[in-house]
């Protein structure tokens, strides 16, 4: 049986946590990184939490303190914008006039810095979030794997452009350009990777950057302060270590900031765009809330459905923004779907974060707890019942899955993206119901369709890919292959992101352009054959 003394028997006595884990001793960060330089700090700190518990000698459960970092305020963010503007210097900087190439070296060197820091980066992913080991090691790996695509497809865009057109008379060369000075802010459930895929192409665009961790995932960002400082020249990363709702704002309403990328709600997304006081000259790039559904339909493959309904719903405990997040089973099926669904749940493995083939692992506090657990009473208040064994049970950060059905409109839990585990279930007649839900629903990212009559998905599928961005057949929700686009409709996002997309949106095609005369085809030549241009040239890049 699964109660709140079962699972509190899942977290490791005080003073016997694993070794091997990478955390001998907690770190206590005392620097960030502004203007190439490594500042020293001896103000405020913030004491960073792990998921993780620790049971205590008086029976009583205590997250572990696994260190702390710089809790800094405006006069340093004030500095850490300040030297982004100086890097850039209005487009003169020594970055955004780098060459292609030059900007690839450092991108590489910064690459192969980050590799050597591989087992550290990925021990604090794991406790800071709470993230299996195995998945916090995917995404250090995917990350790097990220990096070294998107130098590829930026070789090819360059490539492309290396060459001069001839229009009426008109030549012209197009190539794109950095936009100015970027603040880059990733989510928790994915901290280096989420904030890299916005931060490695605004980079390579020749942006310079402030960087703000996310609230959890903050200390895993110290093993690359150096790494950054010595693969960029100084002031094209700046790291700001602040209370957002304290700096944040500030720094958009100071007009400095040219582009926001934000992974995060699209209530603070709202809030921030229109500090800038000329909201035009702020181009935002956003990923935002989600509430993907699945729609399972009569003659779906119960197996399959099931099997990509919970690691669609549960994967990382249902922290992801492609989480699925409402199943929709057709009435017909939802007692099998749902015994099924609750037995194969029942085998997911709950536990820390760094045991073998752990799936459901300790929440970033006791708040995300509380979250779920008021979400699963308002929905039991109107009617719904949890109906797998344990489901609901929790204690402390450590929360069983919990299974709810029927959910109707009016619960929390019918439109309020959940982000964790609990998964609610409502059975639809017509396939019509199902389709509302979508359309009506205030997010737009992607949706999941599980059901084999060709004629039936063929018509779902053309209303619903003018609602998402993504339709899913027989298979969960999903950010990847990172090469596809990701983005959003509605409350989900704002601009797309993928490997080559995500160059696009930290850059803007810019061009020189001149009439076809003999002397201007000669000047031209000779910019080219001296170099007199990195803008001009037709170079290529191997
Ligand atoms: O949290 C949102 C992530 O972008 C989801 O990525 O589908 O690869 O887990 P994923």
């Amino acid at each position: 049986m699964t109660d709140s003394e079962s699972l509190k028997r899942l977290f490791p006595t005080e003073g016997a946590l694993p070794g091997g884990q990478g955390l001998a001793e907690p770190l206590h960060q005392r620097s960030y990184l502004i203007d190439g330089r490594l500042q020293p700090w001896d103000g405020p700190c913030k004491t960073v939490l792990s998921p993780v518990c620790t049971t205590q000698a008086d029976g009583s459960v205590r997250q572990v303190v696994i260190g702390s970092h710089p809790d800094m305020g405006t006069a340093q963010s004030d500095a850490a914008l300040d030297a982004a503007v100086a890097a850039y210097d209005s487009g003169r900087g020594a970055w955004p006039t780098m060459s292609v190439t030059g900007r690839i070296t450092c991108m590489r060197a910064f690459a192969k810095g980050m590799l050597l820091r591989r087992q550290a980066i990925v021990s604090l992913i794991m406790w800071e979030i709470g993230k299996s080991i195995a998945d916090s090691r995917k995404e250090f790996d995917r990350t790097l794997e990220y990096i070294e695509a998107t130098i590829d497809a930026l070789k090819d865009m360059d490539n492309a452009h290396s060459r001069f057109t001839v229009v009426e008379n008109t030549i012209g060369q197009v190539r794109r350009t950095p936009l100015g000075v970027v603040l880059c802010m990733g989510p928790y459930n994915y901290p280096l990777n989420e904030t890299f895929c916005t931060l490695i192409p605004a980079l390579l665009m020749g942006n310079t950057v402030v960087l703000k961790p996310p609230q959890y995932g903050t200390l895993l960002f110290e093993p690359l302060l150096k790494v950054f400082r010595d693969a960029f020249p100084p002031g094209v990363v700046n790291t700001v270590y602040a209370p957002g709702e304290l700096v944040v704002p500030r720094m958009l309403a100071s007009g400095k900031i040219n582009v926001l990328a934000l992974i995060g709600s699209s209530r603070v997304a709202d809030h921030l765009k229109k500090q800038h006081p000329k909201s035009h000259r702020l181009r935002a790039v956003l990923g935002l809330d989600a509430k993907n559904a699945a729609i399972v339909l009569p003659d779906a493959d119960l197996a399959l459905a099931v099997r990509e309904c919970l690691l669609g719903a549960l994967t990382f405990n249902g922290q992801r923004c492609t989480a699925l997040k409402m199943l929709i089973v057709h009435r017909s099926i939802v007692d099998a779907f749902l015994g099924r669904f609750t037995a194969e749940l029942a085998q997911l493995k709950i536990g820390m974060p760094w045991e073998s083939g752990v799936h459901i692992t300790p929440l970033p506090g006791p708040h995300r707890s509380a979250y779920m657990t008021q979400a699963i009473e308002d929905a039991k208040a109107q009617g719904a019942r949890v109906v797998n064994e344990g489901g609901g049970a929790f204690c402390s950060t450590l929360f069983h899955p919990a299974v709810v059905y029927p959910v109707r409109e009016g619960m929390k839990l019918y439109r309020e993206e959940q982000f964790g585990p609990v998964v609610p279930v409502m059975a639809f007649d017509e396939v019509q119901e199902a389709l509302d839900y979508v359309i009506t629903s205030d997010h737009g990212q992607q949706v999941s369709i599980f059901g084999s009559d060709a004629r039936q998905i063929g018509a779902l599928v053309d209303p619903l890919v003018n609602q998402v961005c993504r339709v899913n057949i027989n298979c969960q929700c999903q950010r990847g292959p990172d090469v596809f686009p990701f983005a959003g409709r509605k409350d989900s996002a704002e601009g797309t992101l993928s490997v080559s997309d995500a160059l696009r949106a930290f850059s803007i095609r810019s061009m020189v352009a001149t009439r076809q005369t003999e002397a201007n085809v000669q000047l031209l030549n000779d910019i080219v054959r001296e170099h007199h241009s990195k803008f001009i040239n037709m170079g290529f890049i191997l």
